[in-house]
């Protein structure tokens, strides 16, 4: 039966409507919000592509049900910022040119935010730790460390 559940998403109430309220929130953000920030990696938890931050914490969407996430607030790729007002993190990636496919990144900026909310001043060795579970198949772990440092000094 279908159920609808509203979802509060980058500080906007949104309804979906769902047959199944324990399925992945990364469907719902993708498929019914068309949040395209987070990516469908692994699936598994294990790649943190699908990373989005709720209630401030780096959670993977792909193994958090939906129905979990009623009455948190969830913070998407999308509501950092735009493309005229981005975030430190945006335009550090940018400056720092960490993207090349591009497939990681939606993790790296979520989870790195995860970071920064609670640190601004981490270090190299807090940036690696923190980052460590989320894989880039590409290999800009160098200009990724270096790039969450320059947002990370925009925002001290
Ligand atoms: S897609 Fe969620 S951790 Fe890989
Ligand atoms: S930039 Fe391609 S997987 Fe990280």
């Amino acid at each position: 039966m279908a159920t609808q559940m509203t979802l509060n998403v980058n500080g906007k109430a949104q309804t979906v409507t769902v047959d199944d309220p324990q399925m992945p929130l990364l469907y719902a953000l993708r498929n019914d919000l068309g949040l395209h920030g987070p990516r469908f990696g692994c699936g598994l938890g294990q790649c943190g592509a699908c990373t989005v931050n709720i209630d401030g914490k780096a959670m993977r969407s792909c193994q958090f049900p939906l129905a979990k996430a009623a009455g948190t607030k969830i913070v998407t790729l999308e509501g950092l910022g735009s493309s005229a007002d981005p975030h430190p993190l945006q335009k550090a990636f940018i400056a720092e040119q960490a993207v090349q496919c591009g497939y990681c990144i939606n993790g790296m900026i979520m989870q790195a935010k995860a970071l920064l909310d609670t640190n601004r001043h981490p270090s190299d060795e807090q940036i690696k730790q923190a980052l460590a579970h989320n894989l880039c198949r590409c290999g800009t772990h160098v200009r990724i460390v270096r790039a969450v440092k320059r947002a990370a000094a925009e925002m001290a």
